[in-house]
């Protein structure tokens, strides 16, 4: 790293002693208008040791040399071996003569005009090229006006600069290339004047090759769809003049819809660059598949290529595609299945629960010690006009529960013996029964089923050793006459018999009341008229 810095300074100091000696010894000078100037005669002796001889300074004009000491002027100062101009002014320009005993020197002035937009002069300019990451140094020191100047400003490309150290000093970048003004302010004879310097700093990368690299794996897959247009990115990092191109030529020339586009150049921060070129493939077709796009990056000292293979994206995005749809449609099917099962399960709760029953060989009369499996209460009064009930309660239940199913019911007209006591009786048969089973109709309310409606409710409800089955035999609609209590049944207990729909065994009359009826494992022998237990018309 020292040893780096060495030329730096080197320079610096060359610079100084070259463009900024302090006496001018050039022919040809060139100055800005309205900035102070000087002309110094380089002597060869100590300046104290000549100081005797007389001094002379002449302008050269057209008519002849003129003595500058009998111009009066308070611009121009004539100081032993310094003429100073305060300021320097395009009139100025000319030729200037020294002249001290037998020594003499010539100077050719070219005063130029002040930039309008500028804040310096691209004629005076001092250009240096800095690498990157190398020290860059902008010493703002002027040998000459320096004891004089009040201020010193520095301006990058004529913005003053924020940071305004001096000598400005930092590792060089490339946005630090540019024009670095420096500006003294002067305070002569109580005018304000200023100087200008500036330096055209170039930042250069620094000068070794690299082997150009391409970025990315050597061979890569691009997944397309056909019919799509594609772009294959081949980017490189590589020195200024390398070349970077594709090669998409086959053996019987090149696809119509490929197209190269242009090399872009990036520079890198470390004064590399990185190269890019784009490969538009439009409307992708199967000739483009399996087929190498090479992309090479060459320089005198190397080469690297890289291949694009285009592949189709058909398994990268159908297969979860087929995937996920599959899963959605295993997923409707088993969701509906599951919906069809419960909707059926509710709707054929019934069906089901008989069919397990009789699957199973269910019993569930054995063990409980009762005789019955239900007591069937009804309008006993035999008036022609509750003939239907009278005879389904008497003639169509037991056909159907006794002989088709094989239960046992207790039917007071067929069951009870005559005489004794009437109310003890039925309590003693509805407590030996399973199921209560009520007829029902308007007319239903009678003294004697008052008393077997409340014996029986009074089992199921309080003693809970009894249900209850509703038979609505014909519409009623208005439960009101009923107790209270009995409205507190769940509404699946209560049957509606309708005469033409509930004729067959298997109506779901018959199978909604053989559901509630207790399960029973005994099955009779089936009777001759097992087509439908109609009901007797009268
Ligand atoms: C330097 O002086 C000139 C006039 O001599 C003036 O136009 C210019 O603005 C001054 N520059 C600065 C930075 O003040
Ligand atoms: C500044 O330096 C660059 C690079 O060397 C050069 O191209 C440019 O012409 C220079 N500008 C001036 C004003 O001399
Ligand atoms: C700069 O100038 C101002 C007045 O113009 C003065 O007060 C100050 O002392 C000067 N500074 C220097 C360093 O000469
Ligand atoms: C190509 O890739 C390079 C490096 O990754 C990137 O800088 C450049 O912007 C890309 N070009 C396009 C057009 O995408
Ligand atoms: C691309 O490179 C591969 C491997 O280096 C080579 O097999 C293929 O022929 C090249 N293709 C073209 C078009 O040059």
């Amino acid at each position: 790293m020292h040893c780096r810095e060495i030329p730096l300074t080197v320079w610096v100091l060359m610079f100084i002693s070259t463009s900024e000696e302090t006496c001018t010894s050039r022919l040809h000078i060139t100055a800005v208008e309205g900035e102070p100037f000087y002309l110094k005669y380089c002597s060869s002796s100590p300046e104290h040791g000549k100081k005797t001889t007389t001094i002379k300074w002449y302008k050269n004009e057209s008519h002849g040399p003129v003595d500058l000491s009998l111009r009066s002027s308070p611009r121009i100062l004539l100081r032993d071996y310094v003429l100073e101009f305060w300021p320097v002014e395009l009139s100025d320009s000319g030729s200037y003569s020294f002249q001290m005993g037998n020594d003499t020197h010539d100077w050719k002035l070219n005063v130029i005009p002040r930039s309008p937009h500028s804040c310096f002069t691209e004629k005076l300019v001092m250009s240096k090229a800095v690498e990157v990451k190398k020290s860059l140094q902008i010493p703002c020191e002027h040998n000459y006006y320096q004891q004089l100047a009040n201020r010193t400003v520095l301006y990058k490309n004529c913005e003053k600069m924020e940071n305004n150290q001096n000598p400005f000093l930092k590792n060089a970048e490339f946005k630090d290339q540019g024009y670095y003004t420096c500006v003294f302010f002067l305070h002569h004879n109580g005018k304000l004047f200023n100087v200008t310097k500036t330096f055209n700093i170039t930042i250069v990368g620094d000068h070794s090759n690299i082997i150009p690299a391409l970025l990315g794996p050597k061979i890569e897959e691009v997944k397309v769809e056909l019919g799509k247009d594609i772009q294959l990115n081949c980017s490189a990092l590589l020195n200024e003049k390398d070349i970077i191109y594709w090669n998409t030529w086959r053996k019987n020339g090149k696809d119509p819809n490929v197209h190269e586009g242009e090399v872009t150049r990036i520079r890198t921060s470390e004064g590399k660059w990185l190269a890019s070129t784009i490969l538009r493939i439009e409307n992708v077709n199967t000739r483009n598949l399996n087929f190498s796009y090479n992309c090479t990056a060459v320089n005198e000292g190397g080469i690297d290529t890289k291949s694009f293979l285009l592949l189709l994206k058909e398994d990268m995005v159908d297969i979860p595609g087929h995937v996920f749809t599959r899963g959605m449609i295993v997923a409707v099917v088993i969701s509906v299945v599951v919906v069809c099962l419960v909707t059926m399960g509710v709707i054929y709760r019934v069906d089901l629960v008989l069919f397990y029953r009789h699957f199973m060989g269910r019993d569930e009369t054995l063990t409980d010690g009762k005789t019955y499996d239900a007591f069937v209460s009804y309008l006993k009064e035999c008036q022609p006009e509750h003939g239907e009930e009278h005879a389904f309660a008497v003639e169509t239940l037991p056909r159907v529960l006794e002989k088709h199913f094989g239960y046992k019911l207790c039917i007071f007209e067929r069951d009870v013996v005559p005489g004794g006591a009437v109310v003890d009786e039925i309590h003693s048969l509805i407590e030996k029964s399973r199921r209560l089973i009520i007829v029902l109709s308007k007319s239903y309310m009678s003294s004697e089923v008052r008393y077997e409606l409340e014996s029986g409710l009074h089992e199921a409800l309080v003693e809970r050793k009894i249900k209850i089955i509703l038979i609505e035999f014909t519409p009623v609609g208005d439960f009101r006459f009923l107790p209270q209590s009995l409205k507190l049944l769940k509404s699946h207990r209560v049957l509606k018999w309708k005469a033409d729909k509930s004729l067959s065994y298997n109506s779901r009359f018959w199978k909604n009341l053989l559901y509630l009826m207790p399960a029973k494992a005994v099955k009779p022998c089936r009777d001759e008229s097992e087509a439908s237990p109609v009901l007797l018309k009268s």
